[in-house]
């Protein structure tokens, strides 16, 4: 599946922005998904994404979402509130919000990836990443996992593109 690494596009898309919102959050899909419905998840996102200056990246294993967002605040307020509608998934939970003048994620509309298990592990104790997010650790872990799954994801996709 395409990671929508589009790095020139953003990059003068949105100069000059001023405080930003970071939000992790985890849920869980309401049904089975098949290839389509990420597709369909990832369509709409990168589109509405694009327009709003949100940038971030989509994780799903075991059963459960983990999504990275971030952008101008008032549009991640009112992406947000239509995620938690979205009757795809339930059992959201928001684990982190930091505000930031840098993105994470600046090449990313909707990066998007399948991590398999024991996968991202976090230097140097082989953590599960993935499990200490979807678990909703204390907050020092959090901030510690997302940024080992940050790192792991960005290591993956340069991996993927030489
Ligand atoms: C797990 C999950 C992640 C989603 N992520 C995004 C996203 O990053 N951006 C987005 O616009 N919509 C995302 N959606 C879809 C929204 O819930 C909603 O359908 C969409 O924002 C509607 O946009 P529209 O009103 O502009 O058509 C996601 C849905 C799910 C189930």
């Amino acid at each position: 599946m395409r990671s929508d690494a589009e790095p020139t596009a953003v990059q003068t898309a949105v100069p000059d922005e001023g405080l930003l919102k970071y939000l992790v959050y985890t849920s869980t899909p309401t049904r089975q998904m098949v290839p389509e419905d990420f597709e369909s998840i990832l369509r709409t996102a990168r589109h509405r994404n694009r327009r709003v200056g949100i940038t971030g990246i989509l994780l799903f294993r075991d059963d459960c979402f983990i999504q990275f967002l971030e952008g101008p605040p008032a549009e991640i307020d009112a992406l947000l509130d239509d995620i938690i509608a979205d009757e795809r998934h339930h059992h959201l939970r928001v684990i982190l919000t930091e505000t930031t003048v840098d993105r994470s994620f600046p090449d990313w509309r909707m990066g998007f990836g399948t991590p398999g298990a024991h996968e991202p592990a976090g230097p140097p104790d082989e953590r599960d990443s993935f499990n200490d997010l979807a678990a909703g650790a204390d907050g020092g872990t959090v901030r510690r996992a997302a940024d080992d799954v940050s790192t792991w994801f960005k290591a993956k996709e340069h991996s993927a593109a030489s």
